[in-house]
């Protein structure tokens, strides 16, 4: 979910909705705005996006009013309907409440509450714990700020919530555990929002608040921060905000994601700048320099992600071992905090994520450090929860990524996945001069490459033309490329819907060669490799069961191109760095399609951005 908050001179409902629209990308099941005027309190909410919103707040907010608070949701509890979405009020009517996150023990404090005459409208975790916050107010006689924070001492769960009184018109309290909330500072103005892009024309100034912190924000002062448990007061870090509103819009492309396919040769270059010197051989990543001995020494590396950035893991996997000979091992992290993983202080973590928030990879990377292992940070998100959670780390550099489908973070990450497996085969001896230098140029060439394989863009909308209505789909590839497949099946099941599944290619025969006939499409990325003749064969056994094959291949082929039935071209590379390659036509192949499907591409149904419930 998404929660943006004003309070200040100007009209707060512009603000709201705006910063709505740009936060969609975590939720976009229902959406709320609640208005305050200083007397009266507006409020509208509606199943559906922040336009839907929109049109519903048109007749049913009358109203100006400076302070505002609205939310776009990511239903977890209770459908996503006019009644379950943000802001909820309390049963007074004078607290109005938005809440980012779960809160797990809301069944029991919900009975407490109804014992003591309290009654709900909603499902929803949010409105047991607005009320929650209003029956402290009253037993314990206190003001706002004191009664959230007595309130989330008693509550187990995560969240970002952002609440005002009635009887408090200068002043929003908000709080943070697990779920993201920034402050944006202006002059006698703040701003709310779960990351600072609702704001950012507004000022540069930014707080992050950490985990277990309220903040009390009220006109005419300085924000107050204070730790929820102890109470203790602390002072806030303002960051300054280096985000420009360019790049949280389309920039002349019909969908974000488009945008930031097409982003993919600068922000590769921009995750390399500065830290690898191809003609003096160097590497050098800031995060990792000191903690190269940890590396080399460790028993495993084992690395956990969810989604597309667990594909990009298991693109590290391949190169890891290749290069390091260090034993690595990928896991989901939802699967593997829940499975007490053998894990010890010899073990080195690499936790791999766009947002940065997700939350089963930020729980899953504090049980491997009470366990003693060190972990290593890839996210995009600056001063993102998982960045600080760990113990060092690398940013990629892809900059804000809005689509929900991933696309450059992922090839980012395996750009700085790459350098580390580098880096890290150098100092250990485990690669050639030759080999090393080779691969420093190949990976700044990269960009150029990936320039090239867009420009198949015109020939792969034609393929999704005539694909676009299979209901399935098999991607299959073998070593590094075996992930890639994964990838390609992922978006195209994002974005269409269409059902698709991703394979090593050899393991076909083992099960999905049953699902071959002459309506099966199957992607096959085949470069020169040398898995090369082995993948002849696999798309020989598909072509003889009248499978149609969509070859990915490399410029200059002939082999496979004689056999495919489509064929969807990309440039030379060594097989290392294939991935950063065989993706783009992958990625373009899907949003042809769903854009032919007429899908909401950058925000497909029931899918967030960043998940940040478990
Ligand atoms: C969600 C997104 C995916 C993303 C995954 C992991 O499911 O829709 O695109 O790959 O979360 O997100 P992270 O931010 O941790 O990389």
């Amino acid at each position: 979910c998404g929660i943006v908050g004003y309070i200040g001179k100007r009209e707060a409902y512009p603000i709201i909705i705006n910063g709505l629209k740009r936060l969609e990308y975590r939720g976009y099941d229902s959406a709320g705005i609640a208005l305050f005027d200083g007397t009266d309190i507006q409020l509208s909410k509606t199943k559906g996006k922040v336009v839907d919103l929109e049109a519903r707040a048109e007749k049913e907010i009358t109203m100006k009013g400076n302070l505002g608070i609205g939310h776009t949701r990511w239903a977890t509890h209770g459908v996503p309907n006019d009644v379950n979405s943000h802001p909820h009020y309390s049963n007074s009517g004078d607290l109005v409440i938005i809440h980012n996150g779960i809160i797990e023990n809301y069944a029991s404090i919900k009975k407490e509450l109804q014992n003591r005459g309290y009654t709900f409208k909603s499902d929803t975790d949010t409105e047991v714990l607005v009320n929650l916050i209003e029956e402290v107010k009253k037993k314990e006689n206190v003001k706002l700020g004191k009664a959230v924070q007595i309130a989330l001492n008693g509550v187990v769960g995560a969240y970002a919530i952002a609440v005002f009184d009635r009887n408090k018109p200068d002043e929003i309290v908000v709080a943070k555990l697990g779920s993201p909330l920034a402050i944006g500072i202006g002059d006698d103005e703040f701003f709310i929002a779960s990351d600072a892009s609702p704001f950012i024309e507004f000022t540069n100034n930014a707080i992050y608040l950490e985990d277990e912190e309220l903040a009390i924000v009220r006109l005419g002062r300085d924000v107050k921060v204070r730790k929820i448990k102890n109470d203790k007061l602390v002072t806030p870090h303002i960051h300054e905000l280096q985000l420009n509103i360019e790049q949280i819009e389309k920039g002349g492309y019909d969908h974000f994601m488009m945008k930031e396919i097409y982003e993919q040769p600068s922000v590769i270059k921009d995750t390399y700048r500065g830290r690898l010197l191809a003609d003096q051989g160097l590497i050098h990543l800031g995060g990792l320099e000191d903690y190269i001995p940890k590396f080399l020494n460790a028993d495993r590396i084992i690395i956990i992600a969810c989604g597309t950035s667990w594909h990009a893991g298991l693109v590290a996997e391949y190169v890891f071992e290749d290069l390091t000979r260090i034993p690595v091992e990928v896991e989901y992290a939802s699967e593997f905090r829940y499975r007490n993983p053998i894990i010890t202080e010899k073990d080195v973590v690499i936790a791999i994520s766009q947002s940065g928030e997700t939350a089963d990879t930020l729980a899953a990377i504090k049980l491997a450090k009470e366990k003693g292992a060190f972990v290593y940070g890839i996210c995009n998100v600056v001063g993102s929860s998982i960045s600080r959670e760990t113990h060092s780390g690398t940013y990629t550099h892809a900059g804000p990524e809005i689509g929900v489908a991933s696309t450059k973070a992922f090839t980012t990450q395996i750009t700085v996945l790459t350098m580390i497996a580098l880096k890290l085969a150098k100092t250990k001896g485990t690669i050639s001069k030759r080999d090393y230098m080779l691969y420093l140029h190949e990976l700044e060439l990269i960009p150029t490459r990936v320039e090239e394989a867009l420009k198949s863009n015109e020939k792969i909308k034609e393929i999704a033309e005539v694909f676009k209505n299979a209901s399935n789909f098999l991607y299959l590839g073998r070593g590094c490329n075996f992930p890639v497949a994964l990838e390609g099946a992922l978006k195209l099941k994002e974005i269409s819907y269409i059902h698709a599944e991703g394979y090593p290619a050899a393991e076909m025969k083992h099960g999905p060669i049953a699902l071959i006939d002459e309506n099966m499409p199957v992607v096959v990325i085949a470069i020169n490799s040398d898995h090369y003749d082995k993948v002849v064969s696999n798309i020989q056994e598909i072509k003889s069961r009248k499978g149609i094959i969509i070859a990915v291949v490399t410029e200059g082929d002939t082999a496979v191109t004689e056999m495919a039935d489509y064929v969807m071209v990309v440039p030379k590379t060594p097989e290392m760095l294939t991935p950063l390659v065989t993706t783009i036509p992958l990625q373009l192949l899907s949003y042809h399609i769903a854009v032919l499907l007429d899908r909401n591409v950058d925000q497909p149904r029931n899918l967030a951005k960043s998940v940040t419930v478990e």
